[in-house]
């Protein structure tokens, strides 16, 4: 009997990342993809591809196709830039010094507080359209630059309007917990009163976040207080995420794993146990080497032992106006490689599979699969190692969100 399917991709070379499948890349050589609705609904070798109808054919001419890329941490919706902080650190200024005078999170605070939800749209849209042209089918968006009620909602609001008009999945976090507001000076614990019982429900009833991250850090918010933040997304049903361990061991990401936090990020300072917390549960590690580069970090998170201990690893570009202005992913996974030791392969995990458990999404998108969304995108290349080799002139050829082909 003659199948049928909407749209049929043959000729390429598939790098799946199906853990299932054989080798770094669950690659299928001359692989054909059969796509109903937004669903794959066959992958295989094109010799066994049963008897099938396609309203579309597409030829991908030898060509590798990937699962769609998933930037899973960024902060891409805020007001303003921060370039003279940026020469102020090059003459020598640190980011907690900048910080603790008010620099840092804060001046972006300010601009972000000022600026009209328009305002906000016109200056994400950019940043986020310079990710879909790399691939980016997937997208994570914190708010944290509002620190009171009218502006998170805002941030929020703008980061799920983005989605309605581009190609894009986009998935909203809310990082109220990120940096204590002026007004709330010397009273932490009243604004993480504030987070819980305001901010956050606030943020539920308008189905305006999919889950909930804190900034556990000497110059943020303690461990205590980070997890006064955990009990009240738990009670929403909301899952969390923890910027972790970036710049000194608090034991945040022990907090973190207790909660069964989908992931923790940094994590240059984690130690061996907080390895085998998050290993046990199920806890990704989201890695973020354009921020420990723009840092000038020297401390590499321990990928070694993340990898021994069966961790996921995910990478992503955290885009955001002071510790990475770099609108990316592809980079990224260069800098991986280059700075902490990825492998190609894991590069490409990093920004696909891991992404996707590091969002909670691991059972839709990440790899190419039968059932899955057909997030795909189709590379002018011979090796899937050239991915995280070589930027610039490597673009995608073809990119098909959600079955439907986009132009990149
Ligand atoms: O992930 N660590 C805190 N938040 C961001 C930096 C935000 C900023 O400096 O504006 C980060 O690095
Ligand atoms: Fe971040």
């Amino acid at each position: 009997m003659t199948e049928r399917c909407d749209l049929l991709i043959t000729n390429v070379h598939a790098a799946t990342m199906d853990p299932s499948l054989p080798g770094a890349y669950g690659a299928i050589e001359d692989a054909a993809v059969a796509v109903t609705g937004n669903r794959i609904v066959w992958i295989g070798p094109r010799r066994e591809l049963p008897e099938t109808a396609a309203d579309q054919i597409v030829d991908g001419e030898g060509q590798w196709l990937t699962p769609g890329l998933i930037d899973c941490h960024t902060h891409l919706v805020y007001g303003g830039h921060r370039a003279g902080e940026f020469a102020r650190r090059l003459g020598g200024e640190s980011y907690e010094d900048l910080a603790r005078a008010g620099g840092g999170i804060l001046s972006t605070v300010r601009s972000t507080r000022a600026a009209s939800a328009a305002d906000l749209y016109r200056s994400a849209e950019p940043r986020l359209k310079a990710l879909i042209r790399e691939g980016v089918t997937t997208v994570e968006i914190k708010s944290g630059y509002g620190l009171d009620l009218d502006t998170e909602l805002k941030q929020l609001r703008v980061a799920r309007r983005l989605a309605q008009h581009h190609p894009v999945n986009v998935t909203t976090t809310c990082l109220a917990a990120h940096a204590l507001p002026p007004e709330y000076d010397g009273r932490a614990d009243d604004y993480i009163a504030l987070v819980c019982d305001e901010i956050l429900p606030a943020v539920a009833k308008e189905q305006l976040a999919d889950a909930v991250d804190m900034f556990c850090e000497n110059i943020a918010f303690s461990v205590e207080q980070c997890q006064r933040v955990i009990d009240a997304a738990h009670r929403l049903d909301l899952p969390v995420k923890v910027h972790a361990e970036q710049l000194a061991s608090t034991g945040a990401t022990r907090m973190a794993a207790r909660a069964s936090a989908l992931s923790v990020d940094h994590i240059e300072y984690i130690t061996d146990e907080d390895v085998a917390a998050m290993a046990e549960s199920g806890t990704a590690a989201v890695l973020l080497p354009g921020a420990f580069y723009t840092l000038k970090e020297t401390r590499v998170p321990p990928v070694d032992k993340l990898r021994a201990a069966g961790v996921p690893m995910a990478i992503s570009t955290d885009l955001n106006p002071g510790t990475c202005p770099i609108a990316s992913l592809r980079l990224m996974m260069n800098m991986s490689c280059n700075l902490f030791g990825l492998t190609p392969a894991e590069a490409l995990a990093g920004v696909t599979r891991a992404a996707a458990r590091a969002l909670g999404i691991c059972c839709s998108r990440g790899v190419l699969r039968a059932g899955l969304r057909a997030d795909m995108v189709l590379w002018p290349m011979e090796s899937p190692d050239q991915l995280a080799y070589e930027l610039g002139a490597l673009q995608p050829a073809d990119v098909f969100f959600g079955g439907r082909h986009v132009t990149a």
